[in-house]
C-alpha cells in the first residue's frame, strides 16, 4: 500500500528509538522532524475532512431516511393493489403480479421423482429430486455453465444446450437405468424471467432481465421452446409438468418445512417476491374461484417498480447512468437499485465520479489508456466491479484496510493509499445499506399485507446467502418497518426442491381430482 497519512503510530515508535540510542542531539533534531510530521498530519488531517465534507455530499443521495423508505412502501403498495386489478397496458401499472396457477403449499404427503432446469441467476442448474413424503427430499445437481453468447444469440439455440446438458447429466447419473420401456421424466422448469402464465405449463415470456437477451424468445411460450428442444434429442424421455418462477420454488420448498411461510424472495442476481393472496383480492384472475381454490401465489415482479417514476424521488444520477446505459433502459428501476448484478456497477460509477474529481487517486487518473491499460480498464469497463467485491470491502475491518488494497490491486488500482481504500469502503457500505434498506421496505410491504399474526419470509440468493453486512442491515432495517412477528430464513436449495414440489403437489392434486 502506499505511503499515507495515518501511520501516525508507526512513526511514534520510530521517532521513540531514535531518542533513546542517539541522545540529546538526536532528539533535538527528532523533535523537530516530530514537529514537522505533526504539521504535515494536521495539514493531511485538515485535507481529509475537506474529502471527505465533498464524498458527503456525493453519497447523501444514497442515504435514505425512514421517511423515504415508508413513502416507498406506500408506492409499491399502491402498485401492487393496481397490478392486481388489471393486466391492461394502459392503466400503466409498474407491476405484472403474475397468477401462478399454484393455490397450495406441499402438504406432506407429496412423493415422486423429478427433473429440475433451473435458468435465471449465476448459474444454469439441472438437478434430479426425489420426494419421499414428509416432506423428505433428497436431491442431486449440477451446475453447467452457459457459454456468454448463448446469452446474447438465438433462443433455440438456448433451449438446444439445455436438452444436451439434461442429456448428459441423466446419462452421467444413469438415471435411465432401470426404467421401465417408455418411461418418461417429469420436469419443473424453474424460468427466473417475468412470465405471463395461462397455466401451470403455458407461460409466455414478457421480457429478459438480468442481462439475458436470447432472439425468438419474448412472446413466445417457454415452456413450449423448452419441450420442442427435448423433443428434438432423440433418446431424451423428458416432459415438462410445471413453469415455476424461483421465487415461487423458494416459498414452496420454506413452506414445506415452517407452515407460516407465506412470502418467498430471491435476493440475487435479480431481487423479486411472490406470496400467497386471497384469490378475492386478485379482480382479474379468470380461472376457477372456488373452496379449493381460495388462495393463490402472485409472482410480484416488484423488480419492474419505478418505471413510471414512482422512485424518482430517491433515485439518483448514477442510478439514471446506469439505467441508460444497460441493454434494458427504464425496466427493472428498483432492482437495478438492489440487485448482486447492479451493486457493484453503482460503486464503480461512484469510484469513477470520485476518481474524475480527483478526490480518490489523485493524479492517478491516465490520460491514455497505453498508460497502466488494466487500471484504466476497471474505470472505463462497465461490470467490472462486482457484488462479491462491495461485499468483502464493506467488511473490511483491517487496521490498514489491507483487505480493500488487495481487492483493489487485484482489478488493476495499483498501490492505493489507506485515505484511497477508505474512502471505497465508505463508497461500499453506503451502497450496500441502501440496497439493503430498499429491499427491506419491499419485504415490509408484504409482511403487512399478509397481515398474520406471524410470518416466515423464505429467502434464496448470493447476496442473502453470502453478504452479511447486507443480511443484518436488511433484518435491521424490517423489524423497523413492521412491528408484527416476522422471521427471515435461508431456504436452501429452494429454487429446484420447491420447484419440483409444485410439480408434485399438481400431481396430487391431479389425482385426488382437482386441477390447477
Ligand atoms: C426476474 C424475476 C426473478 C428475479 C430473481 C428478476 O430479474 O424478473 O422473475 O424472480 O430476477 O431471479
Amino acid at each position: 500500500m502506499a505511503a499515507s497519512s495515518n501511520y501516525v503510530i508507526e512513526v511514534r515508535i520510530d521517532v521513540l528509538k531514535t531518542l533513546k540510542i542517539a541522545g540529546l542531539a538526536t532528539g533535538a533534531i527528532a523533535a523537530i522532524g516530530l514537529g514537522a510530521y505533526y504539521f504535515h498530519q494536521r495539514t493531511q488531517r485538515a485535507k481529509r475532512v475537506t474529502f471527505r465534507e465533498e464524498v458527503k455530499h456525493i453519497l447523501e443521495p444514497f442515504q435514505l431516511t425512514d421517511e423515504q423508505l415508508r413513502r416507498v412502501m406506500a408506492n409499491l403498495n399502491t402498485e401492487m393493489t393496481n397490478g392486481l386489478r388489471s393486466d391492461d397496458e394502459r392503466e400503466k401499472n409498474d407491476l405484472a403480479m403474475f397468477p401462478t396457477y399454484v393455490h397450495y403449499g406441499p402438504s406432506g404427503q407429496e412423493i415422486g421423482e423429478y427433473l429440475v432446469v433451473d435458468l435465471g441467476g449465476s448459474n444454469f442448474r439441472v438437478s434430479h429430486v426425489n420426494i419421499e413424503g414428509r416432506n423428505r427430499i433428497r436431491l442431486n445437481n449440477k451446475i453447467f455453465l452457459i457459454p456468454h453468447s448463448l446469452l446474447l444469440g438465438e433462443g433455440d439455440k438456448l433451449f438446444d444446450y439445455i436438452a444436451e446438458c439434461l442429456q448428459r447429466f441423466i446419462d452421467d447419473n444413469k438415471l435411465a437405468l432401470h426404467k421401465p420401456a417408455g418411461y418418461k421424466f417429469d420436469l419443473a422448469f424453474t424460468f427466473s424471467f417475468p412470465c405471463n402464465q395461462t397455466s401451470l405449463r403455458q407461460a409466455r415470456l414478457v421480457s429478459w432481465t438480468k442481462g439475458f437477451s436470447c432472439t425468438g424468445v419474448v412472446g413466445n411460450d417457454v415452456v413450449l421452446l423448452l419441450q420442442q428442444a427435448i423433443d428434438r434429442h432423440k433418446g431424451l424421455n423428458i416432459q415438462v409438468v410445471a413453469l415455476v418462477n424461483d421465487t415461487v420454488g423458494t416459498l414452496m420448498a420454506c413452506s414445506s418445512i415452517y407452515r407460516d411461510c407465506k412470502v418467498g424472495v430471491i435476493l440475487g442476481t435479480g431481487y423479486n417476491a411472490c406470496y400467497f393472496e386471497n384469490i378475492d383480492n386478485v379482480p382479474k384472475w379468470k380461472g376457477v374461484r372456488d373452496q379449493a381454490t381460495k388462495q393463490i401465489v402472485i409472482n410480484t415482479e416488484w423488480g419492474a417498480l419505478g418505471k413510471h417514476g414512482c422512485l424518482d424521488f430517491i433515485r439518483t444520477s448514477v442510478d439514471r447512468e446506469l439505467d441508460e446505459s444497460s441493454s434494458t433502459p427504464n425496466q427493472q428501476v428498483f432492482e437495478k437499485m438492489i440487485s448482486a448484478l447492479y451493486l457493484g456497477e453503482i460503486v464503480r460509477l461512484i469510484i469513477v465520479d470520485l476518481v474524475q474529481r480527483s478526490i480518490l487517486l489523485p493524479g492517478r487518473m491516465q490520460k491514455t489508456p497505453s498508460l497502466r491499460s488494466d487500471y484504466n480498464i476497471f474505470l472505463i469497463l462497465r461490470g467490472s466491479f462486482y457484488a462479491k467485491h462491495v461485499a468483502d470491502i464493506e467488511s473490511d475491518n483491517t487496521e490498514d484496510l489491507s483487505v480493500t488494497s488487495s481487492i483493489l490491486t487485484s482489478i488493476g488500482i495499483h498501490d492505493p493509499s489507506y485515505d484511497d481504500c477508505y474512502l471505497i469502503r465508505e463508497v461500499c457500505r453506503t451502497v450496500s445499506l441502501r440496497a439493503a434498506k430498499l429491499a427491506a421496505a419491499a419485504i415490509a410491504v408484504l409482511v403487512n399485507r399478509l397481515n398474520q399474526s406471524s410470518v416466515t419470509v423464505g429467502i434464496d440468493g448470493t447476496l442473502f446467502r453470502h453478504h452479511e453486512k447486507f443480511k443484518k442491515n436488511l433484518a435491521r432495517t424490517l423489524s423497523r418497518l413492521v412491528p408484527r412477528t416476522h422471521r427471515l430464513v435461508l431456504s436452501e436449495d429452494g429454487s429446484s426442491k420447491g420447484s419440483a414440489l409444485v410439480a408434485a403437489v399438481d400431481r396430487r392434486m391431479r389425482e385426488t381430482g382437482f386441477s390447477s
